[in-house]
């Protein structure tokens, strides 16, 4: 009983600190940012950080013990069974151009297992939830990968990482071969999004290299409660710190491996 009540409250301050600061996020869109830069063409803006703010400041002071591992600070360590893993803008290259994909990511691990995904997209109003054994809802709503069953058929998504200047292993070759297979490929610019999408049947399979964990922690178990299958990109099983992910419907998933594993 106990611990049901602990999963309802924390449930409610991720939902709500998600939504919050979503919303704080889409009301400053139009305003002049001040953006610094973390790598080459690696952006942080200062909403990236008013929204972790918001969020680190809500988790602190319901739950002292749980610790924090967020995008833009150190990691709080904790001896709590619990940890929030926190993406608090995924997105944040589209928000420093005023392009409105974007979204807040919170997942809680308990003993280093994601058990909740929270997801927030302010522009749509559109809250994706999943717990562990629960199934995965949009607004409320259950929700369930594709049907489709060949790539030819196949809307895919990915990413490119950061560091696509300077490494070769930058998902072009990858990508080329996905464009000549696929019925279309998106570049929505949001990894978090990318897989709430494969999780609701809108885009069929998403794959993408160099990875954090906080962009996949909540998608992931968004993903596979819906229905749908994760792996890395060889088709072993998936990790969070592992940094490469393909989610799919299922049903495309070994042909995507097929593919990745061509080159
Ligand atoms: C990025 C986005 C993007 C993906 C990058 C991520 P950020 O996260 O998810 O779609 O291609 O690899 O780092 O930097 O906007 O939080
Ligand atoms: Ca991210
Ligand atoms: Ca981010």
């Amino acid at each position: 009983m106990q611990k049901m009540n602990d999963l309802k409250k924390l449930k409610e301050v991720a939902v709500s600190a998600a939504v919050d600061a979503g919303r704080l996020l889409k009301t400053k869109l139009k305003q002049a940012r001040k953006i610094e830069f973390k790598g080459e063409i690696d952006l942080v803006t200062e909403m990236d950080r008013a929204s972790e703010d918001l969020i680190i400041g809500r988790f602190r002071s319901s739950f002292p013990d749980i610790g924090i591992l967020t995008e833009e600070s150190d990691e709080i360590q904790s001896l709590s069974k619990y940890r929030w893993i926190i993406d608090p803008l995924d997105g944040t290259t589209n928000y420093a151009h005023g392009f409105p994909f974007f979204c807040v990511s919170i997942a809680l691990e308990e003993n280093r297992q994601v058990v909740l995904g929270v997801v927030y997209d302010p522009n749509f109003d559109e809250l994706f939830i999943a717990e562990k054994g629960k199934g995965s809802f949009l607004n409320g709503e259950k929700i369930s990968p594709s049907t489709t069953n060949r790539i030819s058929d196949a809307l895919l998504a990915t990413g490119f990482p950061y560091d696509i200047r300077r490494s070769k292993q930058n998902n072009i070759e990858e990508f080329s071969r996905f464009a000549l297979v696929a019925r279309a490929i998106r570049r929505p610019g949001s990894a978090v999004l990318d897989l709430c999408y494969v999780a609701c049947g809108r885009s069929d399979g998403f794959w993408e290299l160099k990875l954090q964990p906080w962009d996949m922690a909540a998608g992931s178990l968004i993903i596979t409660e819906a229905g749908g299958m994760i792996t890395d990109l060889r088709g072993a099983p998936f990790c969070l710190n592992g940094k490469n992910i393909l989610a799919s419907n299922g049903r495309i998933h070994h042909a995507m491996l097929e593919v990745l594993n061509q080159g």
